[in-house]
């Protein structure tokens, strides 16, 4: 065996070595246990006498020589890798994601409805696709009313043909099978009448429809918590509690409500009811229309129109009704001027909750 042209084949095969891995493969074939060096080592003994001493002593210069081509090449791999990690800066601060929040619209809904449940009320929703006999004719609202025009409501294209009605309860129903986009929460009190019998508590939450031209405080999508309670003996002094403690624990303790005689066709007698301005304490400010009064939400006691329509005996039974919207209450409540802002995703305005 040449020693010369080993110690050359190493030297090549170091030069072109480029990771600390093959780096110690090579280092293994030739200083290993059963590596080349051993071999040459352990086949001394097998040598004529005279050349066994000069042999030894280059098999040894080129195991150090090895060893020596070995470490260097170790010390200029590990000072490149060095390299390598100081030109990614570690100290930099990584990407952080954000976590999400529940829109103010939910954390207010919430906020109500917890109350509501507070108080014995379960939640119920309904469809947003409605009939027109429960957004408005089991709701004692007359065909020439307003508010049935196709200006005021959303109709769709759709209609039910006679013996195949998509909601079951609207079977037995009358001819009027024109779909529409509820344009409030109350047919959800048809709907519930309609298969539970009384005591009913109930809350509903939901997304309503109305054909207005968007601005500051208009929007043709927004949302309405409804609430109604049926029994023996409901009256209106059991309307103005639990309405009291809704808004005590809104807009808190110190406020005032006072309710004003209005007209809605499903409750007699009906009543807006007004909290104190919260931002002025009443004294009369932009907000409130320098009133010092702020209108929160529609109410009243149940018509008998309305009970006879879903088959409650209205002698038997009374109850009352209300009606909010849940962006007027978040924008009273926090101070936001613009409905738009709830649905324009913008997260400055989003992340302020
Ligand atoms: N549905 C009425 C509206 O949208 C509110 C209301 C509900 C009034 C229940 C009285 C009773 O304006």
């Amino acid at each position: 065996m040449d020693i010369e042209s080993i110690q050359k084949e190493v030297e090549e095969r170091i030069n072109k070595i480029d990771s600390l891995i093959t780096l110690e493969q090579l280092r293994i074939k030739y200083l290993g246990r059963k590596g080349l060096i051993a071999q040459l080592t352990s086949s001394i003994p097998t040598l004529p006498e005279e050349e066994r001493r000069s042999f030894g002593q280059k098999v040894n210069a080129l195991k150090n020589k090895i060893s020596t081509l070995i470490e260097e090449k170790q010390k200029s791999l590990t000072s490149i890798s060095t390299a390598v990690y100081s030109s990614v800066d570690i100290s930099l601060p990584g990407i952080k994601y954000d976590l999400g929040s529940f829109h103010p619209l939910t954390q207010i809904t919430e906020e109500i409805l917890e109350v509501f449940l507070r108080l014995g009320f379960s939640v119920v929703e309904g469809p947003e696709i409605e009939t027109e006999e429960n957004n408005f004719t089991g709701l004692n609202i007359p065909l020439e009313h307003p508010s049935r025009d196709v200006f005021d409501t959303f109709y769709l294209d759709v209609e039910i043909s006679k013996n195949q009605a998509p909601i079951a309860e609207n079977r037995a129903a009358s001819s009027e099978q024109r779909l529409l986009l509820r344009s409030h929460t109350s047919p959800v009190q048809i709907r519930v009448m309609k298969t539970r019998k009384p005591p009913l508590a109930v809350v509903v939450p939901g997304r309503v429809y109305r054909p207005d031209a968007v601005d500051a405080s208009h929007s043709f999508m927004f949302h309405q918590i409804e609430g109604f309670m049926v029994d023996k003996e409901i009256k209106f002094s059991h309307l103005k509690g639990v309405l009291e403690v809704f808004a005590k624990s809104i807009f808190g303790k110190e406020i005032k409500m006072r309710f004003r005689p209005h007209f809605f066709p499903f409750t007699e007698p009906s009543a807006e009811v007004d909290i104190s301005c919260i931002i002025c304490k009443a004294k009369g400010c932009s907000v409130c229309s320098y009133k010092g009064w702020l209108e929160i939400l529609g109410s009243g006691m149940i018509h008998p129109s309305v009970f006879k329509h879903v088959g409650y005996d209205p002698k038997k039974y009374t109850g009352f009704a209300f009606g909010m919207g849940v962006e007027r209450i978040a924008m009273l409540k926090y101070g936001i001027n613009d409905i738009r802002l709830f649905f324009e995703n913008d997260l400055r305005f989003l992340k302020q909750f």
